[in-house]
């Protein structure tokens, strides 16, 4: 069976699947204000339908999934899913990335399902500012269900922090000060221009340098480490003698895409190669044709640029390819 690899000799061993698009937040970098319509259930793949793809993947390669969303934990009885992929041979790692509200009570049921890791989107520590970034969301109830997770033994946790400027860059010691004696694993995002370029992004955007030179002020000695299991693009390190790690996810600043490893698919069954292009493949109508399906993903893969161009955006130049007019909220991340 062929490998799942692109024209730059690129091996792609993980797949982000995107089982919902709904969330129950709307975060400002992630969704307007107004929230989004959502497509109907109807177009939406069903578990069956995702475990039918990666059985045609596995084979090919695949061996790492992580669910996303929108916000995965509001699909229907997510564990389901989770136990119909780790009965899949050749898949051996499986992730979530959630915002965790839903946690508290699905973490254990995960858990045995054979989920192996999560990641919690936590852009702020204060509760008035955690409700102003996601429009609503109380941040204890993430904290709880950081609790339950880690109560439920699902380790490592991973803790994403979009940086955004003159509104959480100043929480930036209290979440690396979180890994000094509990096994937390923060990292620190470049917010990126996806779906739309919008001015929010242009006046929020932050290079993570801040981070290193928050290190520097607090005259904290970091060390490299290779970090927590996980295979995505943080560079990661650590205060020295702290029980957890800090991260740095560049995009922007610094673009990984030398070393990409990820494809995705969006929650109606769209391929895409690459987060920032335009690029998507229907993998639905071959749904019951497992060589039309590899066919089609060794297509996309075909077609994967060699890196995306959010900086260019950021200078407002003229782009090689289209960029994605899809919402963060619909491709997961
Ligand atoms: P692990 O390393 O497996 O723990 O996960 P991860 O960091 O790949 O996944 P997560 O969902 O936590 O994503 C963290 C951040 O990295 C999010 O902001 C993603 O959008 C971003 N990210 C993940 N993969 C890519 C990628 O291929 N390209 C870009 N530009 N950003 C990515
Ligand atoms: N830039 C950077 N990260 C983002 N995420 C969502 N939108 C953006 C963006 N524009 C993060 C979420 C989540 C992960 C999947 O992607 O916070 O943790
Ligand atoms: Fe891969 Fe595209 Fe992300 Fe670059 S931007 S790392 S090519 S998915």
């Amino acid at each position: 069976m062929e490998l799942l690899q692109d024209s730059f000799g690129r091996i792609h061993d993980y797949i982000r699947i995107s089982v919902t698009d709904r969330c129950n937040l709307r975060c400002v970098y992630c969704m307007p204000a107004e929230g989004m319509e959502f497509a109907p259930h109807d177009e939406i793949m069903s578990y069956e339908e995702i475990a039918q793809v990666l059985k045609v993947l596995a084979p090919m390669g695949m061996r790492k999934v992580r669910l996303t969303g929108g916000e995965p934990l509001v699909r229907k009885d997510l564990h389901k899913l989770v136990s119909m992929i780790s009965a899949i041979d050749g898949i051996d790692d499986i992730a979530l990335t959630t915002n965790a509200l839903l946690l508290d009570k699905q973490a254990q049921a995960l858990k045995d399902a054979g989920l192996n890791r999560i990641n919690i989107s936590l852009d702020s520590l204060r509760a008035d500012r955690f409700s102003m970034i996601t429009r609503g969301g109380d941040v204890n109830k993430v904290l709880k269900g950081i609790e339950a997770a880690t109560a439920a033994g699902l380790a490592p946790i991973k803790l994403n922090v979009v940086l955004m400027k003159g509104i959480n860059d100043d929480e930036i010691k209290d979440f690396i000060a979180m890994t000094m004696d509990q096994p937390l694993h923060v990292r620190f995002i470049e917010y990126m221009p996806i779906g739309q370029a919008s001015d929010s992004w242009r006046k929020s955007y932050l290079p993570l340098e801040a981070v290193t030179d928050v290190c520097a002020e607090a005259g904290w000695t970091v060390e490299n480490t290779t970090g927590p299991a996980g295979n995505g693009p943080s560079r990661n390190m650590k205060i020295a003698g702290s029980e957890g790690t800090f991260g740095l996810i560049h995009p922007v600043s610094d673009h990984f895409c030398d070393n990409c490893n990820r494809l995705r698919l969006t929650a109606d069954g769209h391929i895409k190669a690459c987060l920032y292009w335009s690029d998507e493949y229907n993998v639905r109508r071959f749904v019951d044709d497992p060589d039309a399906m590899a066919a089609l993903f060794l297509k996309a893969l075909g077609t994967k640029p060699k890196n995306h161009e959010m900086a260019l955006a950021l200078e407002q130049k003229m782009q090689s390819h289209t960029p994605t007019v899809r919402r963060m909220s619909q491709i997961g991340g």
